[in-house]
């Protein structure tokens, strides 16, 4: 089972790192990290084993924060209409986006990162992310506001990019005229 202790914070330079494809049919330790990262955003939205595990709660977890660099990404989180949604994708690629951005009015947060970040992280409204499950078929989705942050957030940790790299406080004033917040 994973806990905190399994993912690696932004001092570790592996995080800056591009991650690599994958390959189908995936390993078995592919497919077992995949479920243990779902597990793991599961738990930690448990607030009985948060606490006894000392979990961090999350939405999304990407490869490269437990030290493997693949392109897989877990989700686990509700959107404003309630519904759930819980998956895995390998090799996400954000094939089309809005001009329209947004951003969470809060900031957003990582379990890569254990200190406050203040500032706006502008993001797309709307993407179509092109992706493949893990039986290696192929999967055309569209995401919009709060999904669409938290895919671009884990898509981005594939690129070494975390959230505050995208965080300009001289931009912020025109950010937050243009986008809508969240
Ligand atoms: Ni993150």
């Amino acid at each position: 089972m994973l806990t905190m202790i399994d993912i690696i914070d932004d001092r570790n330079p592996h995080l800056r790192e591009k991650s690599a494809e994958l390959t189908f049919p995936l390993t078995d330790e592919q497919k077992n990290i995949a479920e243990e990262m779902l597990t793991y955003l599961k738990n930690s939205q448990d607030d009985t084993l948060a606490e006894k595990y000392g979990l961090r709660p999350g939405v999304g977890l990407a490869a490269p924060q437990i030290d493997r660099l693949w392109r897989m990404i877990a989700i686990h989180t509700i959107d404003e209409q309630e519904k759930e949604h819980s998956f895995v994708l390998v090799n996400p690629k954000i094939v089309s986006h809005s001009e329209e951005k947004t951003y969470l009015a809060d900031g957003e947060g990582c379990l890569s990162v254990n200190y406050d970040v203040d500032g706006i992280t502008p993001r797309y409204a709307r993407i179509t992310v092109e992706a493949f499950n893990l039986a290696g078929e192929k999967l055309v989705l569209r995401f919009r506001d709060f999904m669409a942050i938290v895919l671009q957030h884990e898509i981005d940790h594939l690129d070494g990019v975390l959230f505050y790299d995208h965080i300009n406080p001289k931009m912020e004033a025109m950010v937050r005229a243009k986008a809508r917040a969240l």
